[in-house]
């Protein structure tokens, strides 16, 4: 990663991008033609991948509402936001407190148009076309400085995401959230969960297959060890960590997914 690089912001429909891939999952019209046959291609090694789309999305609204009404959380900074969707972060944030102020974060292109007309006539919200791992630029942008009292607790989001970048000491999943976590007041909330499976099989395909099929913008299938190494000093949240789907479950019937070859694990964090 070279800090302040500018990211590219031409759409290459040829070259599948995890963003329009889960859009495409969960039933979007954002994505073309090489995304659908990636997914095809992955199914047929993960097949439960459309459910466990589904049921990662309803956690993000789940925790973002939960943070909203039971801990009184109104700022959010959410990484890697997706492609517009229903119930959006910002939309389920100003369902409980319409003052909500959100700032999402995403490196797709796709993201940043699709985002910016969504959110054309909200003042609360924004879009920042940025890679994760630039926290100093993320934290200083103009419209994060405008949006976000660092000096309050906030709820910063990682949700599906840290698969998308490869291990490093420097910017690795550990790396950022120790960035990210110095910079926040006591009382923040860390929301973190990816992609893991416990087949050394399965692992190892996937993370192959979607390193090729994004030609490099990936990073791997981890195990739930190392999603828990993320929590280390943090003050977890009941349920603990666990699969999406079974953290507070409301009472909309949700998919079940049928099969677990992988699985998305995580859950929420507090800083004392
Ligand atoms: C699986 S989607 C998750 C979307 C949303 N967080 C959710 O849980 O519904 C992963 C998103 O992360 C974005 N992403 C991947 N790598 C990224 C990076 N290095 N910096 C910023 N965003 C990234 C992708 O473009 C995609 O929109």
């Amino acid at each position: 990663m070279q800090p302040g690089k500018p990211l590219s912001t031409k759409i290459d429909a040829t070259v599948p991008t995890a963003a329009r891939m889960y859009d495409h999952y969960l039933g979007g019209k954002d994505n073309y033609a090489a995304d659908r046959a990636a997914c095809e291609e992955l199914d047929k090694v993960v097949p439960s991948t459309r459910t466990l789309a589904l049921n990662n999305r309803r956690f993000l609204q789940r925790i973002v509402r939960t943070l909203a009404r039971e801990y009184g959380i109104r700022q959010f900074l959410d990484h890697g936001s997706g492609l517009p969707t229903q119930d959006n972060v910002h939309q389920v944030a100003q369902q409980i407190d319409p003052s909500a102020h959100v700032v999402y974060v995403d490196n797709d292109p796709m993201v940043l148009v699709h985002g910016r007309a969504l959110l054309e006539q909200d003042e609360r919200t924004t879009v920042i076309h940025a890679d994760l791992r630039e926290t100093e630029a993320i934290f200083t942008h103009p419209d994060t400085e405008r949006l976000i009292d660092f000096s309050q607790p906030v709820a910063v989001l990682f949700n599906s995401v840290f698969h998308c970048i490869p291990d490093s000491g420097t910017d690795g999943p550990q790396a950022v959230v120790r960035r990210v976590s110095e910079r926040l007041a006591p009382g923040s909330y860390l929301v973190m969960c990816q992609l893991v499976s416990e087949d050394p099989e399965v692992r190892e395909f996937v993370t192959d297959f979607m390193d090729q099929a994004t030609q490099g913008h990936w990073g791997r299938v981890r195990q739930e060890k190392d999603v828990a190494a993320l929590f280390e000093g943090l003050d977890i949240l009941d349920p603990g960590l666990v699969e999406v789907s079974t953290w507070r479950p409301d009472t909309e019937v949700a998919p079940r997914q049928l099969t677990q070859e992988w699985i998305e694990f995580g859950g929420v964090g507090r800083l004392g």
